[in-house]
């Protein structure tokens, strides 16, 4: 009897810890950022003008990190630096204004710059964070120019910046790339098809990399957050749609790159839920992708929530 109540016990608090989480397990059990791993470290941040970026790049400031931030807007990112706070911030922190359509001969520019910023060091941690926007269309609307654009931000730019960063790294024997990847880089994303490719690409491109230079000191953490709010998209989110904020994300990005986690989970339910159905039990978890696949391309066009259960029944199409 004491058996019995003891299961049911642990199976209702491990359905609870499973409803309230907003990350993966193995994420959700560390608690806090190694700070030694942080601290006095140079850590290069792609994308910080705004959102996620901007976040990571204000809390790692914060842990006493040396920070490079980079995007196109140099406006911005003068903006952002002036905001940071912390041992070597804001007078410290380089501005590396950076396109990363720009090819190769540009991104060579911008590693050797970023690698004479900090000369006793180098970079010890790149993070690629910067994204092309992703507005939700079906697949029968994507364009050619469309698909290009994604790609040559998402996957070329980065895995271009990566290959020319990687040797400098080799040379000093460690090197850490931290990849904002999505949810829509573990799962069907209807409605997102171009975008989720781009992640799935950048998911099997790091991993890889990992495979064959984790033994020369490279180490790759790939975060896949679930939808997140973010100062840019707080204006334009549904309300019932549940997201995590954007500060939460970055402390557990930074959670998950200082234990050195090979990939990490960030989401709320039920987008944690579908990402573990299709990774442990793809039949089901594509079977339940399908039902909602329609239903979500249509809730987008309506403004609904591309997040909620409902979809399953074809409702909450309207905002
Ligand atoms: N927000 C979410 O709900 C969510 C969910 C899952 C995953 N993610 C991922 O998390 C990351 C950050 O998302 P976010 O919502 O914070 O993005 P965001 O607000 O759209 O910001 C994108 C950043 O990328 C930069 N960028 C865009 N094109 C660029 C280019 N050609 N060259 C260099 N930089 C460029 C932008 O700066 P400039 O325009 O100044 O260049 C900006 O700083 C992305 O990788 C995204 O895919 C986000």
């Amino acid at each position: 009897m004491l058996v019995l109540f003891l299961c049911l016990f642990l199976l209702l608090l491990f359905l609870f810890k499973f409803i309230t989480a907003y990350g993966d397990f193995t994420l959700m059990s560390k608690k806090q950022p190694k700070l030694e791993k942080i601290e006095d470290k140079v850590v290069w941040i792609t994308g910080a003008s705004r959102g996620i970026g901007e976040i990571l790049a204000k809390q790692l400031a914060s842990l006493g990190a040396k920070l490079i931030i980079s995007a196109r807007d140099e406006a911005e990112l003068n903006r952002v630096k002036s905001q940071l706070k912390g041992k070597h911030a804001p007078d410290k922190v380089k501005i590396l204004k950076l396109d990363l359509t720009s090819g190769e001969d540009a991104l060579r520019e911008a590693v050797d710059l970023a690698e004479c910023f900090f000369p006793e060091s180098g970079i010890d941690y790149m993070i690629h964070n910067a994204a092309f926007e992703r507005p939700k269309t079906s697949v029968l609307d994507v364009t050619e120019d469309g698909l290009k654009a994604t790609f040559d931000v998402n996957v070329i730019g980065t895995i271009t910046l990566t290959r020319l960063l990687t040797p400098f790294m080799l040379k000093r024997g460690k090197g850490h790339f931290v990849v904002m990847s999505s949810a829509a880089g573990k799962t069907p994303a209807p409605g997102q098809a171009v975008y989720s490719a781009s992640k799935f690409a950048l998911n099997g491109y790091f991993h890889s990399l990992r495979s064959e230079l984790c033994q020369k000191g490279i180490q790759v953490t790939v975060v896949c957050p679930g939808p997140i709010e973010t100062k840019n998209n707080a204006g334009s989110r549904v309300p019932s749609e549940k997201r995590v904020s954007a500060e939460k994300c970055a402390e557990l990005t930074i959670i998950a790159a200082t234990h050195g986690l090979k990939e990490a989970w960030i989401s709320y339910q039920p987008v944690l839920a579908v990402m573990y159905l299709v990774q442990y039990m793809p039949t089901i978890g594509y079977w339940l992708m399908d039902k909602v696949g329609k239903n979500r391309v249509e809730a987008a066009e309506q403004k609904g929530s591309t997040y909620s259960l409902s979809l399953l029944l074809g409702k909450n199409k309207a905002a």
